[in-house]
């Protein structure tokens, strides 16, 4: 096979076989095909499009392009969730420890921060020795006495992605959905859950901008999931404004904990209901969504996510005391309040606004190798929808020094758009994909 007439067949709209797209997958892992050859096909894949076969073959060459987990020697049903990537969104920090707590077996691997978006596990190490990176061996030795894990993937894991997903950064091919799918879907499968949650984001903080984008990719991977023989649901949320009110990594984690506390609701526990429900369901642990939503409320009266949460930090080398006491989390030496100007209604809060000005914070990578400040972000006062007196705090800012908290008081404030009269309401909850 010529890799030149690969990357032919796609430039002139042709359908790829599961041969084929193995040969380039297999190839460009092993670095047999170089960089060009691939950023050429990509584009050809960005223009011409996958169908549905041929987004099954990648995902399944991707899949098995490196070790894969083999979680069937745990009992009990195992479960993962995805997010696509949004500002603000503490999801799996809040979700993971309620399911847990439910006798559903939680394997979870995560990324880190890039650019205006969170990653969980940068947030995890604000829980002072909490350890990201575990082998496999006890990866599953924790899914099996916890019932959670959330780690960082290893190297070994679908390395095809690794390489391909770096490669479309820099060659303006990450926004296809084919290859978004394959991306994701690769790595789920990999890692061996016998049910998955999709989290996809739609709004001005995200991939997808429209509803119709946000959709088409929900029910690609939920096909994509079914094909390959796992349980899979996507919901489809809102992410013009940040999820819940804190921004940054250890705000986000004190969010949590607020939430798992039952200090705290909106969206964010709205959010975990939703997909916590859709989970308990597709594992036969409840008949009706309703009945999966007091089942998790039922582990926050309770204190059974808390204690959960705890017993995960402990078992991955943090100081669970750190739950309990969040003064123990990092903290920013200046704490500054932004006030609205002018009074009206929050008719915006952009969300990809706030993450930028966390980002230059200090809270956020700007390359893979950026040291996070985990202390800084912002915790959002007022949402969409609210209505303001002028002098109202909208946001408080969390800063290493003065020059930082000035320059963010100004980024943030353009964040907020006020005006007369309250804007149509929003659902926020769009679609549940099954
Ligand atoms: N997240 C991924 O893991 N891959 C993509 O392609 C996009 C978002
Ligand atoms: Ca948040």
């Amino acid at each position: 096979m010529l890799m030149s007439e690969l990357i032919t067949k796609k430039r002139d709209g042709g359908k790829l076989t599961a041969g084929e797209i193995k040969f380039i997958v297999d190839g460009y892992t092993a670095g047999d095909i170089p960089d060009y050859q691939v950023s050429a096909f990509l584009m050809a894949v960005f223009f011409r499009g996958l169908d549905r076969e041929e987004t099954l073959h990648l995902t399944m060459a991707m899949r098995d392009s490196g070790d894969t987990l083999d979680l069937s020697g745990i009992p009990g049903v195992k479960a993962d969730k995805h997010s696509t990537g949004g500002v603000g969104d503490t999801t799996s920090l809040v979700l993971v420890p309620m399911l847990a707590s439910l006798g559903v077996k939680m394997a979870k691997m995560s990324g880190r921060g890039l650019g205006h978006t969170g990653g969980t596990l940068d947030k995890l190490e604000s829980f002072p020795g909490f350890q990201t990176g575990i082998p496999h061996e006890r990866f599953m030795e924790n899914v099996a006495k916890v019932g959670m894990v959330i780690a960082g993937q290893t190297a070994d894991l679908d390395p095809a992605d690794k390489k391909l997903y770096a490669l479309r950064d820099v060659t303006g091919t990450v926004n296809s959905i084919p290859l978004i799918v394959s991306s994701i879907m690769s790595k789920k499968l990999a890692a061996g859950a016998d049910v998955i949650v999709l989290d996809v984001k739609c709004g001005k903080g995200s991939f997808m901008k429209t509803p119709a984008d946000a959709h088409e990719l929900a029910a690609e991977m939920v096909e994509i999931g079914k094909l390959s023989g796992k349980r899979t649901i996507a919901v489809v949320t809102d992410m013009d404004q940040p999820l819940g009110n804190a921004v940054g990594n250890a705000l986000e984690v004190k969010e949590a904990i607020a939430t798992l506390k039952g200090e705290s609701a909106g969206d964010l526990l709205e959010l975990c209901l939703t997909l916590g429900g859709c989970v308990l369901k597709a594992a036969g642990m409840a008949e009706t969504v309703d009945a999966a939503r007091s089942m998790l409320l039922g582990t926050v009266e309770n204190g059974a996510a808390l204690a959960k949460l705890k017993e995960f930090v402990a078992a991955q080398g943090g100081d669970p005391q750190s739950v309990e006491d969040v003064s123990l989390l990092p903290s920013a030496p200046v704490v500054r309040q932004l006030r609205a100007p002018e009074g009206g209604y929050i008719r915006a809060v952009d969300a990809l606004g706030i993450g930028m000005v966390c980002l230059k914070l200090g809270g956020g990578r700007t390359t893979k190798e950026s040291d996070v400040d985990l202390s800084v972000g912002a915790v959002l006062q007022k949402r969409v929808g609210d209505k303001v007196t002028p002098g109202d705090v909208l946001a408080v800012i969390h800063a290493s020094d003065e020059t930082h908290a000035d320059a963010a008081e100004a980024e943030l404030l353009r964040c907020f758009t006020i005006g007369r009269e309250a804007p149509a309401p929003v659902a926020f909850i769009k679609e549940i994909v099954e």
